[in-house]
């Protein structure tokens, strides 16, 4: 079964115009597998510029959050076919500062993910338990909780257009990472309950795994059956690191 890898950049609320031409040109210039695409989400100020950029095939730009409206009277907020009429093609969704800072439930995470699919977007879902879940051995039902509320909303057919991208809390920008076989073990799970909805939606499913991937710890990861890529933080924004990571993903 042939996954596309994913190795996706979220650079949170950092960077400026020069990692945006410093980042766009080294991308630019990359050698990738063939089925690895690479996606990089700037704050909103920097989707558009960002975007005209890059000029290289496999690599695509994402925002970090969206609104759940699709047009109207909700200040600040950003519209999914404002991201479209960008040629915007991925959107970060659930993440777990969105949960944890801006209260987002997953069922708001969930009408989001409807709003994106229906205006074209590929969501990146991403689901991840807090340090306290997984010593109290509530890492899957979390998960579960955090997934089934996005599978009630769209059925899980549309999944066959989503990304999942696991990240557990406590490994996000601490330096802890999951060591290769946790994650594996709960992508091993996250597909697996997937599978019990259906077979080929769940083999086709690019899971990613985020939480301090680097340069040094990303090959490891990425050997993993059932990680098929990362969403990468702090290492998304150093210009001589993240393209490394990129050219190592070997796909599938
Ligand atoms: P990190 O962030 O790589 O800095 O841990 C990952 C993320 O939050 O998406």
């Amino acid at each position: 079964m042939t996954r596309t890898t994913i190795i996706a950049a979220n650079w949170k609320m950092n960077g400026d115009l020069t990692l945006v031409d410093q980042m766009s040109t080294a991308l630019n210039n990359i050698e990738v597998a063939e089925n690895v695409k690479v996606v990089v989400c700037p704050s909103f100020p920097f989707l558009a510029a960002l975007t005209e950029k890059i000029a290289h095939d496999q690599v695509y730009t994402g925002a970090q959050n969206m609104s759940e409206h699709e047009k109207g009277a909700y200040t600040g907020e950003v519209a999914s076919q404002m991201l479209t009429n960008l040629s915007v093609q991925y959107v970060i969704l659930g993440h777990s500062e969105r949960r944890s800072y801006y209260g987002e439930t997953s069922d708001l995470v969930a009408d989001k993910v409807k709003v994106a699919l229906s205006a074209g977007l590929t969501p990146i879902l991403c689901i991840g338990e807090s340090e306290q879940e997984r010593t109290s051995g509530q890492t899957e039902q979390v998960l579960v909780s955090q997934l089934q509320p996005v599978i009630d909303a769209i059925g899980i057919d549309a999944f066959k257009d989503v990304v999942v991208a696991y990240e557990p809390v406590w490994a996000i920008g601490t330096g802890k990472t999951a060591s290769p076989e946790m994650a594996q073990e709960t992508h091993a799970f996250i597909r697996d309950y997937f599978a019990q909805h259906n077979e080929s939606v769940a083999q086709q499913l690019p899971l990613l795994y985020g939480g301090s991937m680097n340069g040094a710890n990303c090959e490891n990861l990425l050997a993993q059956a059932d990680i098929d890529g990362g969403l990468i933080g702090g290492a998304s924004l150093k210009v001589d690191e993240f393209p490394v990571i990129c050219s190592t993903a070997k796909g599938i």
